[in-house]
């Protein structure tokens, strides 16, 4: 991946002044109006195993199956059963991961690889042991993430509609952020958000443009808050290293300046209608281009969570994966919330339904670009890949989900935590919902009851298995999921 890892050392040329970069880019881009980049690569064929009876590799493989990986673990955006599926594969094949101390990266600071477990500065011996997966919540930070992570290292995430997310967000956050807090409703929230949201003021980010705001790109000037924003950090480190989108990779020629001008409301007016690209600021839209086709250049797949099955079947296609080392349970899923992640499309929405989602949508401006920007990048993979093709990988892919939930699970799907009484398997609680877990079926051979057990364990379990698997403890460590904040 010579030229991939070459784009991505590019980023670090720098930040750039916004108007030589800008410049840059629209000429590069309005100029040459191709669709090279990302769809020109290698398209290897997946690796398709017997649906039924996981079977060992393919003797013979077309593609060496990639295990440097960097995952941004998106909030409320599906990314829980992501973790799920890597924290599995990495297990299985004795991978390394790059842990936090507890379950996040210092987030809402941005990421410093000082923060990973284990991690040494380069720059003395060669004494650093190498990483294999970085997955776990962080705010974005690409020169720091590559103080730990090769460059040519798999770079994904996933998006979710912002109007979905909002709905999860406010149940998830809704004491946790401040202007949820004093909101009685969501509805009664996005009415009138400048009633109840203050940037700066505590949690904010889960409020407003959280994804966004993940993928650690700066916010338009218009949309800082004054003074005293507690994020980015005061780390003495952090606000020079941010990295900004530089418009010269060979990739920024992707960007389709339509897909941003949605329905996305003025940046000033929080309270703007969708749909009016009369309405939109052009210096907002400029910059939301510029931080697209950043992100474009340093993510090699950014999965969507509508289209779940569907980006997993690409993930796997990508990484030269078999197809059960992506199938996997949704975790971290409230009560009452949509099962799983394929509701898609506006039926049966109530006139205030679709008023919310029409209004969470206008809020949320950045997070809703970039929605449509990755939907639209997702899809036009799906049709380079084949349609027909895809359909059949994402049926077999669900048939054999749903092979392993009849096996594994007892009653075949996700529990109230109430019905959970090991400890291993109950997720952590958090938020005004439910969080759904699972509860093995008896009688598992020891074989598949091992390979069930990775399946149903959540994330923080999941996450302290790999820590005393890598860090051995010397003596009992107390249990620490219980103290700490989940996603
Ligand atoms: C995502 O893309 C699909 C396929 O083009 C389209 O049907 C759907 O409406 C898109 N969703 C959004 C929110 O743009």
């Amino acid at each position: 991946m010579g030229p991939l890892s070459a784009t991505r050392t590019m980023r670090l040329w720098g930040p750039r002044s916004l108007g030589v970069a800008l410049g840059v880019f629209m000429t590069i881009g309005f100029a040459l109006q191709l669709w090279g980049g990302p769809f020109q690569r290698r398209l290897p064929g997946l690796q398709l195993r017997q649906p039924w009876a996981p079977s060992p590799r393919p003797a013979v493989s077309s593609c060496p199956p990639r295990q440097r990986l960097v995952f941004l673990k998106t909030h409320k955006s599906g990314s829980s059963s992501v973790l799920n599926l890597l924290h599995r594969y990495g297990d299985r094949h004795g991978l390394r991961f790059a842990l936090p101390d507890r379950y996040q990266f210092g987030y809402p600071r941005l990421f410093q690889a000082s923060r990973v477990k284990g991690y040494r500065p380069q720059g003395g011996v060669g004494t650093q042991t190498p990483f294999h997966i970085l997955c776990h919540h962080m705010r974005f930070n690409l020169k720091e993430v590559l103080q730990v992570m090769p460059s040519d290292s798999f770079f994904f995430s996933i998006v979710r509609d912002p109007a979905a997310l909002a709905r999860s967000a406010f149940s998830y956050y809704k004491s946790t952020s401040s202007a949820f807090r004093k909101a009685p409703s969501l509805a009664a929230f996005l009415a009138s958000p400048r009633a109840f949201y203050r940037s700066g003021a505590r949690g904010d980010h889960y409020a407003r443009n959280l994804l966004w705001f993940d993928f650690g790109l700066p916010f338009p000037p218009e949309m800082r808050p004054k003074r005293g924003n507690p994020h980015p950090p005061r780390d003495p480190n952090a606000p020079g290293t941010h990295i900004l989108p530089s418009a010269t990779g060979p990739r920024a020629q992707t960007i389709d300046s339509n897909a941003v001008v949605q329905p996305v409301s003025t940046v000033a007016d929080g309270h703007g209608q969708t749909g009016s690209p009369a309405s939109l600021d052009l210096g907002s839209s400029s910059f939301i281009q510029w931080g697209l086709a950043w992100l474009d250049s340093v993510f090699d797949l950014v999965m969507v969570a509508e289209y779940f099955d569907e980006s997993l079947v690409l993930l796997a296609d990508a990484l030269c994966w078999g197809l059960d080392d992506v199938v996997g349970f949704v975790h971290n899923a409230q009560a009452g919330g949509e099962q799983g992640h394929n509701a898609v499309g506006n039926s049966g929405l109530t006139p205030e339904d679709r008023q919310l989602t029409a209004r969470a949508r206008a809020w949320n401006n950045l997070d809703w670009a970039l929605y449509v920007h990755f939907n639209r990048s997702l899809w036009a993979r799906i049709e380079q890949y084949g349609q027909s093709r895809l359909e059949s990988a994402v049926a077999k892919l669900r048939a054999r989900r749903e092979a392993l939930a009849k096996h594994c699970l007892e009653g075949g799907e996700a529990l109230d935590p109430k019905y959970i009484s090991d400890r291993r398997f109950r997720p952590f609680q958090f938020g005004s919902a439910k969080v759904l877990g699972y509860r093995l079926r008896s009688g598992l051979s020891p074989h598949d009851r091992e390979e069930c057990e990775r399946l149903a364990t959540p994330e923080l379990q999941y996450k302290d298995k790999l820590d005393a698997k890598q860090f051995p403890p010397t003596v009992s460590a107390p249990l620490k999921a219980s103290r700490l904040l989940s996603p």
